[in-house]
């Protein structure tokens, strides 16, 4: 279902016989809602979003591509975040089953706009699906289509706001022992000791070379996340806390306290394509009843 969403700007729903949905705007490629089959938002997505190009939508699941956060010359994040993308109805064949699932097909090419910042020629396939349960996947397909025989390099992250009840009440699982890199500490090398991640203060870490399943566990209201991902080594962990949300004009004060961004990424090792090859990289969310109890 194609229809308009804040400001006009176009978005498509995607719905799922059991009442699941999910709402993707084709600006930015962006995933803003994913609903359970309650009608539950499972997405963060802030009250003071800015749905105003060229500004990305604060919440959902912005992309990425071709650069995560300041590691690099072009603006934070990249461009994919704020640029137009269009609807794909010719893609390539997937190699995923598709039949019985809701989803979308996008695209986004490089622009005059882009070639400026970033002087490469590709096309970028993204494919929303909703499947049968109410799992909500993206896959990214990115192709080098240079015709000067150059290879191009990228970092590339699904920036997802998970919606908490109480951050202070959240654990991360699957993380343990690995090491990251601290962007509160000049991006210096530290090795989780902790048992599972939980949060108390700002946290800004990229996690290297981790497992393909994160579980993010909320324990207020019985729910687990559990990420799954492939092509992507590593994964972000991101809250504001007070000070920084209060310096973020599209986020409210206290928002922080209901959102937890874990993402799919791969940053520490670029990935490097020559003309006419691809990269795939796919996230894989699913929102189930917790096991977890504390002190029980
Ligand atoms: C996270 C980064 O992924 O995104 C943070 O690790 C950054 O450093 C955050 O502050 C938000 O970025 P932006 O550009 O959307 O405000």
């Amino acid at each position: 279902e194609h229809c308009k969403g804040v400001n006009g700007l176009d978005k498509v729903v995607l719905r799922e016989v059991r009442g699941c949905s999910a709402e993707v705007y084709l600006y930015g490629g962006h995933v803003t809602s994913w609903k359970n089959e309650h009608g539950e938002e499972l997405l963060f997505l802030s009250s003071k979003a800015n749905f105003n190009p060229p500004k990305a939508i604060r919440g959902g699941i912005p992309i990425c591509f071709p650069q995560f956060s300041n590691l690099g010359p072009l603006e934070s994040h990249g461009f994919a975040r704020n640029r137009f993308w269009s609807i794909d109805n010719d893609p390539p064949p997937f190699p995923i089953n598709s039949s019985n699932k809701a989803f979308i097909d996008l695209i986004l090419k490089h622009s005059e706009e882009d070639v400026k910042v970033w002087p490469h020629r590709y096309e970028y396939r993204l494919r929303i699906t909703l499947g049968p349960g109410g799992d909500l996947m993206l896959t990214s397909r990115i192709r080098n289509m240079n015709t000067d025989g150059k290879p191009f390099s990228f970092t590339f992250a699904y920036h997802t706001y998970f919606a908490v009840t109480d951050i202070s009440e959240v654990r991360v699982e699957g993380l343990e022992t690995l090491d990251y890199l601290d962007n509160l500490k000049n991006r210096e090398r530290f090795t989780e000791q902790g048992d599972a991640i939980t949060f108390e203060s700002e946290i800004d870490r990229i996690y290297l070379s981790t497992p393909t399943k994160i579980a993010i566990l909320d324990h207020e209201r019985k729910r687990t996340f559990v990420l799954r991902k492939d092509g992507l080594p590593d994964a972000v962990v991101w809250n504001p806390w007070d000070k920084k949300a209060k310096a973020m004009p599209d986020f409210g004060d206290d928002e922080y306290k209901h959102m937890l961004c874990v993402e799919a990424a791969c940053i520490e090792k670029p990935i490097t394509l020559k003309p006419g090859e691809e990269w795939k990289g796919r996230q894989e969310l699913s929102a189930v009843p917790s096991s977890y109890c504390s002190g029980q």
